[in-house]
């Protein structure tokens, strides 16, 4: 199946690129179901805040929270790199910050992918410094093939190996976002 081609109005010229399904709507629902599942078994007893970063995982949390069936917070973070990824995790920042104090919180980070971990390993470690009671990650997405530095992915979505992908709340040059699948782009 493929999506994005020439004439669809919900992309822009310049960026239509041949798209790929990887992930279907059942099974990003039936993915998205397990982790509420999982997450509600886990965090019955905890004072939990969902810490979604920005813009990704708009989406996956947007559904994830409807199928929790416990008390959560939500909060976003988003943050940008600098400069070559590949070279240092140093050039990352936070522009937008947690709006509530985490001070005793369970949180658990929700990510729309984790690539190389960089971004990841920097997020814990800016949560971890603000005395939460803990600090886990929920990824939809994980390319553990890709990882340049170790990081724990606790609950873990989908796996996939080396590809770039849209759709879901996942972009490329802001395009693609609103589409209800994931697909790799070609
Ligand atoms: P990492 O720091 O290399 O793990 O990068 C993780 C972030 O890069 C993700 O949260 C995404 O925002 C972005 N990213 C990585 N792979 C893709 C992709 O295939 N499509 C779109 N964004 C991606
Ligand atoms: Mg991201």
């Amino acid at each position: 199946m493929a999506a994005g081609a020439g004439g669809d109005p919900l992309v822009s010229d310049s960026l239509v690129k041949e798209l790929t399904l990887l992930f279907s709507k059942e099974e990003i629902a039936e993915t998205v179901a397990r982790l509420a599942q999982e997450i509600s078994a886990d965090y019955a007893d905890k004072s939990l805040v969902l810490i979604g970063v920005l813009k990704g995982a708009f989406v996956f949390l947007a559904d994830l929270v409807r199928h929790l069936t416990i008390p959560a917070q939500i909060e976003f973070i988003r943050i940008a790199s600098y400069g070559s990824k590949k070279e240092s995790s140093g050039e990352i920042i936070v522009t937008k910050e947690v709006e509530t104090p985490l001070e005793g919180k369970d949180v658990l980070v929700i990510e729309d992918i984790v690539d190389t971990g960089l971004s990841l390993q920097f997020l814990i470690d800016h949560l971890r410094s603000k005395n939460p009671a803990s600090v886990k990650v929920c990824a939809l997405v994980d390319k553990r093939s890709r990882r340049e530095v170790a990081v724990q992915v606790d609950y873990t979505g989908l796996t996939m190996d080396d590809g770039f992908i849209v759709g879901y709340g996942i972009d490329f040059n802001e395009q693609y976002r609103a589409l209800p699948e994931i697909f790799v782009v070609d």
